[in-house]
């Protein structure tokens, strides 16, 4: 890896995405970020420096890194990292939010650039952000958010941690590759709700259904109505 650590940042994605030149395993740490970015447009809380924030990019080899699978690689990488360092069994809200007891510990922004001329992915840019030394959070995220520290009562020295998600990563990273199936029932056997009804947008409307199954792509098959749905991305929610 080409390893920088930046004192602050607005967001260790955008700084990846904005630079030119970078090489191939470039990881990005911030000790905080001012302006962290979560999906479908969100922020992500990333000012406190006993958190964990760090992206990695990865420009070479990207036809091995079907884009869907590499969410979901990295999801399970943090999955299970977190819970042998901590010994939490957590869980995974798809796409890729890191739960524990209904709250979350951890989030992951994959983004990718397209090849102008071809459309082909060009760059994949894996952000993960991790509360693990974290002792509070904003009023507002008090109820959804915890830390590994806040469930445990330990502090984790960073580095181990991300030592261990990288490793995790770069084994299910050559899993989407050479045994995608394996990649996935791994993944399914933390997802939360399977089975139990869920809230969810389609065709941006709100609809409930049963969660029944992930298919072979990594999407959610929700019987909703009389009829089967599949979800590509957004979100789902209990009530
Ligand atoms: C989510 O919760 O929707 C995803 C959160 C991803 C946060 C990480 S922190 C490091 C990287 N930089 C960002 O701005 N976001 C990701």
């Amino acid at each position: 890896y080409h390893v920088e650590v930046l004192e602050e940042v607005p967001s260790t994605n955008t700084y990846l995405k904005e630079s030119d030149g970078k090489k191939n395993n470039t990881l990005v740490f911030a000790k905080k970020q001012t302006k962290g970015r979560g999906r479908l447009g969100r922020s992500f809380f990333s000012e406190d420096p006993g958190g964990l924030y760090f992206s990695l990019l990865k420009i070479e080899d990207l036809l091995q890194y079907n884009p869907a699978y590499a969410t979901i690689a990295c999801a399970l990488s943090v999955r299970d990292a977190l819970s042998e360092v901590s010994g939490l069994s957590l869980s995974i809200k798809w796409v890729n939010d890191i739960y524990y007891e209904g709250k979350k510990l951890a989030g992951i922004l994959t983004e990718g650039t397209l090849e102008m001329e071809t459309g082909t992915l060009s760059s994949l840019i894996l952000g993960i952000g991790i509360n693990v030394n974290t002792g509070s959070f904003p009023r507002e995220l008090e109820d959804i958010a915890t830390s590994l520290f806040m469930e445990t009562g330990r502090t984790y020295v960073r580095q181990e941690v991300a030592k261990s998600v990288l490793s995790h990563l770069e084994k299910n990273l050559l899993l989407t590759k050479e045994n995608p199936d394996a990649l996935l029932a791994s993944y399914k056997k933390h997802l939360l709700y399977l089975g139990e009804e869920i809230t969810f947008l389609y065709e941006k409307k709100p609809r409930m259904g049963i969660l029944k199954d992930l298919t072979a792509e990594g999407h959610l098959l929700v019987e909703s109505e009389g009829s089967l749905l599949t979800l590509h991305s957004g979100e789902i929610s209990i009530r």
